[in-house]
């Protein structure tokens, strides 16, 4: 049976191919999409998941905008790696994509996705936790319904948006700190282990030599993705972080994983937002995620590319 997913996600180049991963992959079944504030704004993440359903030819899957800010503080964007639309490259022109956004507000599409649906399903968070964590507080009743949280933040050494924190933590901490203090089981994805995952040059050829109108935006993103990457951090290649999440739930041997206790650090003078991971076993504390580490680099992006021609294939038909 394939696993029952909804993806809350800010894209964002990486949380798109995530998207086109749930959407192509058989062992996937994606239920809903919903959005947050993260990347860039609300309004933008949400605007970009249509754009990317639209262009993938993906269908039927509702989409819904959730919180515009995080639980404490001003929102924060990443413009210097995404742009100002979030999803800088593709010339999506200024046309309404024709995939529309739900009426509903992303808490009530969770509530009624998670009560529509016979078992329980998979959350899985690419962006700020602020919605899961509004979710959790608001709906405890509904957390037996939640088979486990797979996301994408955080990391096991140091951070990508301070010395210490990883983005995705840092624009929320306290939804980060609610989420994992809720007890449920969660698989963290980080910043040791998405770094592993660049999109390098082969890559691109690669998805280029699909030759699909998909597959030409898909090399738009990376291209754009590779100029900041290199612009702001100087890697000569960007990594794919988000899709990690999903690639797991279809090839759970793709990447390694280790338990441990793992706190978010919400008071630190340099260090808020960081994920205090203790992988020696020195605090005493409970472990209570699973943690990404090493990553199987070639069968990763085999399921990108695999994804990226299915899904081209299927909407030029
Ligand atoms: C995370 O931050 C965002 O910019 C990416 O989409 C990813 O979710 C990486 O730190
Ligand atoms: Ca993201």
């Amino acid at each position: 049976m394939p696993v029952p997913v909804i993806l809350d996600c800010d894209p964002g180049h990486d949380d798109a191919f995530n998207i086109l991963l749930a959407a192509a992959h058989p062992a996937v079944d994606l239920l809903a999409v919903t959005t947050v504030a993260g990347n860039q704004t609300v309004e933008k993440t949400t605007l970009n998941a249509r754009r990317v359903c639209a262009a993938a030819g993906i269908r039927g899957v509702p989409i819904a905008a959730g919180r515009d800010r995080p639980l404490h503080g001003p929102p924060l964007v990443a413009e210097n790696i995404h742009g100002g639309s979030g999803l800088d490259g593709p010339g999506f022109g200024d046309g309404e994509p024709d995939v529309p956004q739900d009426p509903r507000d992303a808490r009530t599409l969770i509530r009624d996705t998670l009560l529509a649906h016979p078992a329980p399903v998979t959350l899985v968070p690419t962006g700020p936790l602020t919605n899961i964590a509004t979710f959790l507080l608001a709906h405890p009743e509904l957390i037996p319904r939640i088979e486990r949280i797979v996301l994408m933040g955080g990391s096991t050494g140091r951070g990508n948006t301070t010395p210490a924190a990883e983005f995705n933590i840092l624009c929320d901490p306290e939804a980060a700190d609610i989420v994992f203090s809720s007890g449920l089981p969660i698989t963290m994805f980080g910043l040791n282990a998405t770094h592993q995952a660049r999109a390098t040059a082969d890559v691109v050829s690669r998805i280029a030599a699909l030759g699909t109108p998909l597959s030409r935006l898909c090399v738009e993103l990376l291209t754009y993705f590779a100029g900041t990457y290199r612009e702001v951090f100087g890697f000569d290649a960007p990594p794919l972080h988000d899709p990690l999440t999903v690639a797991h739930l279809i090839d759970p041997s793709l990447i390694s994983l280790v338990r441990a206790a793992v706190s978010v650090e919400l008071t630190g003078t340099y260090t808020r937002g960081a994920t205090v991971v203790d992988l020696l076993g020195v605090t005493g504390r409970p472990a209570n995620a699973e943690v990404g580490m090493e990553v199987d680099v070639a069968g990763f992006w085999e399921l990108i590319v695999e994804a990226v021609r299915v899904l081209g294939e299927r909407s030029g038909d």
